[in-house]
């Protein structure tokens, strides 16, 4: 058997289950056993959650692109680990071998290293959903260069942000990228992003859309250009980096509670592992199937379910660079009959934007070659997951519904594709190595079944967060300061009577829209910038597709006095601090926003009013001025 850690029956899970509570340790190396090492471990784990301080596999030497490569050549060196599809149903695919692969990630790498890229830099990647990126990204791994992935819809000033808490000194972005019926002009983005920036070294434009770019002497090079250098000097080798277990694999910006996005940051051993021991169990890969997640590379489910979990298994990874519903509601319909793709592992998003389409769109592909089918990002609603489940699945494809975060690196709580059971709308049983626990808001553990409470992990796993990037702090009061000893998820959660896990959506100030993380005080802040805004709260209510919506409630003091046009402006200037994807669905205009004497926000109120849950609006005596709320109900969106 290929994955002699692949767990085939609810007996398997179980045991693996409970040694991996009883003996972590031996549970985790005898799963590290089965990969490339350049130097074994000399201890399995060492942790504490106070400072928080966690390691895993100390004294251990690799480099995950041998693991996601190399060891791979003489075996499956000729089979797909990459299938690009393009935006463009009538332009070619793409296929790149495990050999192609290599050669591609091998020669990128020197490109890296005659720029004067090492160890240690940060590389910032700002690319769409082309096989570069991937390559980028691996190039990055191979000589130990940090990879910070930045969503290729996030704006130039989101892009500044990061690049000056990364202290980034390279880029590799694209001329442009497609996205549906639109081409966006990514260099352009960058070279906002860049006014003002004094860290950037170079920038290495990749081909795609052939939009016009600026190129700045000296600082900006063409990708196929540094190719070509390469392959007259070259030597088309380019050794391994040697890693050590905890040095840096990548930062990756998420939203929290606050203004500013954190950098998540994961090491090189413990998140190989995690992403490669989640990947082979969760889906139940299978040599030779074709792997489908429809995700951006930007976001943890691609770096983790596109580029690294997959490639260290040596799976064929298909990757999608449009959107679902262009040309039409059909595409990822034709996209599976065309590859024969065996597992699709997509948003609940995209399941309900897509049964809005109707089956037509459906019916009109072979979907018989489907065996598996997974959900991830946000909850997934029963509606959604039985729609899913026989329209896609023709009910013969168990569905998994995984539940994890940036932070977690893999998957933390789902069932098995076929092995354990699953329930709709539930995420069900953790994975082995993980502890989750409930806690009351008094940090209290809450045991027993049929409970619901805020969602903790008790014990380390291999692929979790090990700091924010340039400040530890922020890391211990963000995840471990909440409850002593816990990780803390930010999610709210209820356990059945079985023991199965649901979770029921965030506890803190983040949004959940579309499956992605937007904070509220990220969104207030940018909608602060607008000259003619006083104040703004910012609140999620249910939306039918997005699952949360973006509601705004702002004071304006715009001279003009057109409400639509006011609204307007708003939202455009959200999507040039931020993003298009932070856009705000509805904007109540106020004359004030309810708080307390002490001047806090009650957004509570504010949110059930979102909601249109008015009738019951709780205590608003300790309101400074309670009138204000009959006036927001009014006012109500
Ligand atoms: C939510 C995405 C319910 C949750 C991998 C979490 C989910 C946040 C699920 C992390 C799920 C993710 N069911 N909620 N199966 N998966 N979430 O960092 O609120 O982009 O905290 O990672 O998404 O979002 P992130």
């Amino acid at each position: 058997m290929p994955y002699p850690y692949q767990l085939k029956t609810l007996q398997a899970y179980k045991e693996a289950y409970q040694k991996s509570v009883e003996q972590p340790e031996e549970f985790w190396g005898d799963v590290a056993s089965h990969f490339t090492w350049k130097r074994k471990w000399d201890k399995v784990l060492e942790w504490n959650f106070e400072q928080p301080d966690v390691k895993w596999f100390t004294g251990a030497k690799l480099n995950i692109t041998e693991n996601c490569l190399d060891r791979h050549l003489d075996t499956i060196g000729n089979t797909p680990a990459i299938i690009w599809e393009s935006n463009d149903p009538e332009e070619h695919h793409r296929v790149l071998t495990y050999k192609e692969l290599h050669f591609k990630v091998v020669q990128f790498a020197n490109v890296l290293k005659n720029n004067g890229v090492k160890k240690g830099d940060r590389v910032c990647i700002y690319m769409g959903m082309i096989p570069e990126l991937a390559i980028a990204t691996l190039a990055c791994a191979r000589i130990g260069a940090i990879h910070s992935v930045i969503f290729g819809g996030f704006s130039a000033q989101a892009i500044a942000d990061r690049l000056e808490d990364a202290k980034a000194e390279y880029i590799i972005t694209c001329d442009g990228a497609y996205r549906g019926a639109k081409a966006i002009p990514l260099k352009d983005v960058v070279d906002d992003a860049l006014i003002g920036n004094h860290t950037i070294k170079k920038v290495i434009v990749a081909t795609r859309t052939r939009t016009p770019v600026s190129m700045i002497k000296g600082r900006d090079i063409w990708w196929e250009d540094e190719i070509k250098k390469v392959e007259t000097h070259g030597n088309p080798d380019c050794p391994a980096e040697e890693m050590d277990a905890e040095d840096i694999l990548f930062i990756l910006y998420t939203s929290g509670s606050t203004g500013k996005p954190k950098g998540v940051v994961h090491t090189c051993a413990g998140y190989m592992v995690w992403t490669n021991y989640t990947f082979v169990n969760v889906f139940q890969y299978e040599p030779g199937q074709i792997h489908f997640c429809t995700a951006d590379v930007g976001w943890i489910t691609g770096h983790s379910y596109i580029v690294y979990g997959p490639l260290s298994a040596g799976a064929t990874s298909l990757m999608f660079e449009g959107v679902p519903t262009w040309p039409d509601a059909g595409r990822f319909w034709q996209i599976i009959e065309k590859f024969k793709v065996n597992i699709l592992y997509t948003a609940p998003t995209a399941i309900r934007s897509l049964m809005g389409f109707g089956l037509d769109f459906v019916n009109g592909s072979d979907l018989s070659s489907l065996k598996t089918l997974g959900s991830v990002g946000e909850p997934i609603n029963e509606e959604a997951w039985h729609w899913f489940h026989k329209n896609i699945g023709k009910g013969n494809c168990p569905i998994v519904d995984t539940w994890w975060q940036t932070e977690t690196g893999g998957v933390m709580i789902s069932n098995l594709a076929g092995v354990t059971p699953a329930k709709p709308a539930h995420a069900t049983l953790p994975l082995p190595g993980v502890q989750p626990c409930l806690l009351d808001e008094n940090g209290a553990l809450i045991e027993g079944n049929t409970v619901s409470g805020n969602l903790c992990i008790q014990f380390p796993w291999p692929g979790m967060i090990r700091t924010t990037y340039n400040d530890h702090e922020r890391c211990r009061q963000t995840y471990f300061s909440t409850y002593k000893n816990f990780y803390f998820t930010g999610d709210g959660c209820l356990r059945d009577e079985n023991g199965n896990y649901r979770i029921t959506g965030r506890v803190d100030d983040v949004l959940n829209v579309s499956g992605h993380r937007i904070g509220t005080a990220e969104v207030e802040n940018a909608i602060n910038m607008h000259a003619g805004v006083v104040e703004s709260a910012v609140v999620g209510y249910p939306h039918d597709i997005k699952g949360q919506g973006i509601y705004a409630y702002v004071i304006y003091d715009g001279s003009h006095g057109d409400a639509h046009l006011s609204r307007q402006d708003i939202t455009h200037t959200v999507s040039r601090i931020i993003g298009p994807i932070a856009k705000p669905d509805k904007i109540q205009f106020v004359p004030g926003l309810p708080k307390t004497r002490s001047g806090k926000i009650m957004r509570r109120i504010l949110r059930k009013i979102a909601e249109g849950d008015v009738s019951n609006l709780g205590d608003t005596s300790t309101l400074l001025d309670p009138g204000l709320v009959d006036i927001i109900k009014e006012g109500r969106i």
